[in-house]
């Protein structure tokens, strides 16, 4: 009997805390701009058809009926903010939100621990600021210049298997093709990590990243699967564990090739090592003296390389394969990143440190590019204060999707928003705009550490590629967006590419 009334007391605890919960959320959010129907078992959820072209199309919808901000309900009891206008996205970045983390309402963020575990991605507070304050240096324009030669050796090797499909005329998938070389050059230049994975008819990691990546978007849009116990024992819980699994077998398989090669090494190289201004970003993480007060652990040292080479190559090969894909729709713009590539590298086949600030237009088109397909269609942080924009209260603690997609679509900032138009972003125009109206990399502390590093290797592989080929969309292939964690295309991007 006992048993019985204690259950019936801890279920009885745990409703009572979900209405008291849910009434207040209904006080507190209900009075915002929002979608109209809600359901008690999966809140708004339901409305969203999905990450594809129709949930861009329903953002759109949004867009014309809201225009700063919105609510929904990612489940029953967990109410979400959705921001998109400058006026609204600058206060939340301003701010210094911190990344969601698991409370009452779910975090979406940490649905990705099991994978990047909290390396600079995921963290919060003093362990965030000690890996950003650690890893800043990695990123300096010292060290990005020798990139150059690795940017231009990996688009290389990519452009020698785009010739074989030209010379055989025949269309190929751009995004695979790009995947494995942003990979490739993450690989070689934050891990000096030599490697096949263009060359290799092993596309394992690849692959994975893609599952991931998709499995974890997924699971946003299913509350009964945001209880972790519930998610571990479901069939796709199952092959996520499993293909977190594969991908830190890889990164604990570069840190110990990097361990050995520096515990191989005499003093005399060690010290080379130690004292260049060029010490990548394993370097970095593993030669922090141990007494060091930022030395970190193995297991910090391992999230930190699963987070950069998710982020260092995932977001490249989305931002390379949409400018190359843009370009196939806009031959008139093609032909002038053509011109401009001929009149500034003339006869050279490699790209200089000193041409990047001379590409205008391909850059111009780059930009837009992101703009058009955002590369990170949204990110999420907790507010810490209540935030009042233009006359709406958002209560402290909400949980408020920064949704860069449709800041880059609103119509109430961007003229013609679904228009692919490079002209946009020529420098007279672009010092015209917002700061917080273009925010590819987002902004304020928690922006992207990797801007730099990410724009030098896609002018250099889109300003190669188009110096070598006319590229053209193989006019049979329907292409759909995937706006989950990175902007993909559903069925890849079939391209075919002449010789010029
Ligand atoms: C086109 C390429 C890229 C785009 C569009 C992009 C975009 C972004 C965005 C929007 C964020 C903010 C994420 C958030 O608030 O949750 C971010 C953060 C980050 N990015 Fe990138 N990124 C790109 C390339 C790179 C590269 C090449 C690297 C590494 C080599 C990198 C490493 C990171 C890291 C570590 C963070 C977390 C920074 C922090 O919180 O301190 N990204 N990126």
């Amino acid at each position: 009997m006992w048993l019985e009334t204690v259950i019936a007391v801890v279920v009885g605890a745990i409703l009572w805390r979900y209405l008291r919960q849910y009434a207040e959320y209904r006080r507190q959010y209900f009075i915002l701009p929002g979608h109209d129907r809600y359901s008690y078992l999966y809140g708004s959820i339901k409305l969203y058809p999905g990450f594809n072209e129709e949930g861009l199309a329903f953002d759109m919808d949004t867009l014309k009926r809201h225009k700063y901000l919105c609510h929904w309900w990612a489940g029953p009891v967990t109410p979400v903010v959705s921001v998109y206008h400058p006026d609204s996205v600058h206060p939340v970045l301003k701010s210094s939100a911190p990344k969601p983390r698991s409370s009452f309402l779910v975090s979406f963020y940490d649905m990705g621990l099991p994978w990047l575990g909290e390396g600079l991605i995921l963290s919060n507070g003093s362990k965030w600021a000690k890996s950003r304050r650690l890893l800043t240096p990695a990123f300096h324009f010292d060290i990005l210049k020798p990139y150059m030669a690795v940017y231009n050796s990996c688009a290389n090797t990519m452009l020698t298997k785009m010739e074989a499909f030209s010379v055989k005329e025949e269309a190929f998938e751009l995004f695979d093709l790009i995947d494995k070389l942003a990979l490739d050059v993450i690989l070689q230049c934050a891990f000096s990590y030599q490697s096949d994975c263009q060359t290799s008819s092993d596309s394992s990691y690849t692959a994975a990243i893609v599952e991931l990546v998709t499995l974890w978007g997924e699971r946003t849009l299913s509350p009964l699967h945001f209880n972790d116990t519930l998610y571990k024992w479901s069939a796709k819980g199952k092959r996520f564990y499993e293909l977190c699994k594969l991908t830190h077998q890889m990164s604990e398989q570069i840190i110990a090739k990097r361990i050995e090669t520096l515990e191989n090494a005499d003093e005399t190289e060690l010290q080379k090592i130690v004292s260049k201004k060029t010490k990548d970003f394993l370097d970095i993480l593993l030669l922090t003296r141990t007494d060091d007060k930022d030395a970190l652990s193995p297991v910090e040292i391992r999230n930190e390389v699963d987070t950069f080479l998710f982020a260092g190559h995932d977001t490249t090969a989305s931002g390379i394969s949409w400018t190359l894909y843009s370009l196939t729709g806009h031959p008139e713009y093609q032909e002038k990143v053509y011109q401009e590539v001929k009149d500034v590298m003339g006869d050279r086949d490699t790209v200089q440190w000193t041409d990047l600030a001379s590409l205008e237009f391909t850059t111009m088109c780059i930009k837009e590019a992101m703009r058009m397909y955002s590369t990170v269609p949204s990110i999420i942080r907790t507010l810490e204060e209540q935030l009042v924009i233009h006359g709406h209260r958002i209560p402290k603690g909400s949980m408020v999707a920064i949704q860069l997609w449709m800041l880059h679509h609103n119509p109430h900032v961007w003229e013609e928003p679904l228009t692919f138009d490079p002209n946009r972003f020529h420098p007279d125009k672009q010092c015209l705009m917002d700061p917080f109206q273009f925010l590819p990399f987002s902004a304020g502390a928690r922006n992207c550490i990797g801007q730099n590093f990410a724009l030098n290797e896609m002018k250099v592989t889109v300003a190669k590629t188009i110096k070598r080929f006319r590229l053209s969309l193989d006019p049979s292939h329907e292409v759909r967006q995937v706006p989950l964690i990175t902007m993909k295309p559903e069925n890849g991007l079939m391209i075919q590419a002449s010789p010029r």
